[in-house]
């Protein structure tokens, strides 16, 4: 399928799903965000996809929501349309594992949407932030929740308060990113990772994904019972009768997403 403001690709079972309005240094405007739910749709019904990369350019995966779109608009409008409302449920509803490529700026919305993917693989020029306060609104992407969630009040207070930009080193200091590596290999270190993903049984890992994202849902007791359904479920799997046998026989496993 044709986009207007997408690139995607199907290599090795990977989706690499490039935002592409280089004017605009991705800003998110109605048709990428579209767009975008359409492409992670398509990717997650298509067989041949086992896990899928979003990425940017290297001077920005995206430099927020599209404040010449937004620019007019008054609350009616905003609240009559839910904006964001279902680009951002479209991501979540995700069931496969999406990993954030993040090079460049990756701000309001952009920083919102790369904590919305399940894992975040950095370069080191990358630049994180929420300034929406300078524009004189919140975040509306889920900015105030996830960062909070992932790298505690005091920084994300910081973080939406100042308005001020967090380089590579700081962001994987506090556990915002899973790696940071030199921006030349960001694409092939973010396309390994989801070699490797692709590797396993799909089923298996739309499994982990739900309860790895169920902790930042519930209380610990839930989510520890959660798993431990889970776990028992997939023992009627026959990936892991081939998963275990596979490690006993010292072979590698033939997973067949059953
Ligand atoms: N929306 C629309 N256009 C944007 C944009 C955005 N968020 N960010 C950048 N652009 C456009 C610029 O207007 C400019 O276009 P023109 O050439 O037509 O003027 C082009 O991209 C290049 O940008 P700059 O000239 O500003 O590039 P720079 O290198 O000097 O600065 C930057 C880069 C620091 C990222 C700066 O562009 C910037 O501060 N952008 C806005 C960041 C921001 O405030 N994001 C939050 C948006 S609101 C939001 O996201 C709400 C939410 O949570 C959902």
């Amino acid at each position: 399928m044709a986009y207007e403001t997408l690139i995607v690709e199907i290599e090795d079972n990977v989706a690499l799903i490039r935002l592409n309005r280089p004017d605009a240094l991705n800003a998110l405007n109605s048709t990428l965000l579209g767009e975008l739910s359409k492409a992670l749709a398509a990717a997650d019904k298509d067989d041949a996809v086992r896990c899928i990369i979003i990425t940017g350019s290297e001077k920005a995966f995206a430099a927020g929501a599209d404040i010449k779109e937004m620019a007019e608009k008054g609350f009616v409008e905003m609240f009559g349309e839910d904006f964001f409302a279902a680009e951002a449920e479209a991501i979540i509803r995700t069931r496969k594992p999406i990993i954030a490529a993040v090079s460049g700026y990756a701000l309001g919305g952009g920083c919102e949407l790369a904590m919305a993917c399940d894992f975040i693989i950095c370069s080191d020029t990358a630049k994180f932030g929420q300034p929406e306060i300078n524009l004189g609104i919140v975040a509306g992407l889920g900015g105030t929740q996830r960062l909070t969630r992932f790298v505690g009040k005091s920084k994300s207070m910081d973080m939406h308060l100042t308005g001020r930009f967090m380089d590579a080193a700081e962001a994987e200091r506090c556990g915002l990113v899973s790696r940071v590596v030199p921006a030349k290999d960001l694409l092939t270190e973010a396309k390994k990772a989801g070699a490797k993903i692709a590797e396993k049984s799909v089923l298996t890992a739309m499994v982990v994904k739900e309860c790895v994202s169920r902790s930042y849902e519930t209380t610990l007791r839930e989510g520890t019972l959660f798993e431990r359904r889970a776990f028992h479920a997939l023992f009627a799997s026959e990936d892991q009768k081939e998963g275990m046998a596979a490690f006993l026989e010292k072979r590698t496993p033939q997973f067949r997403d059953k």
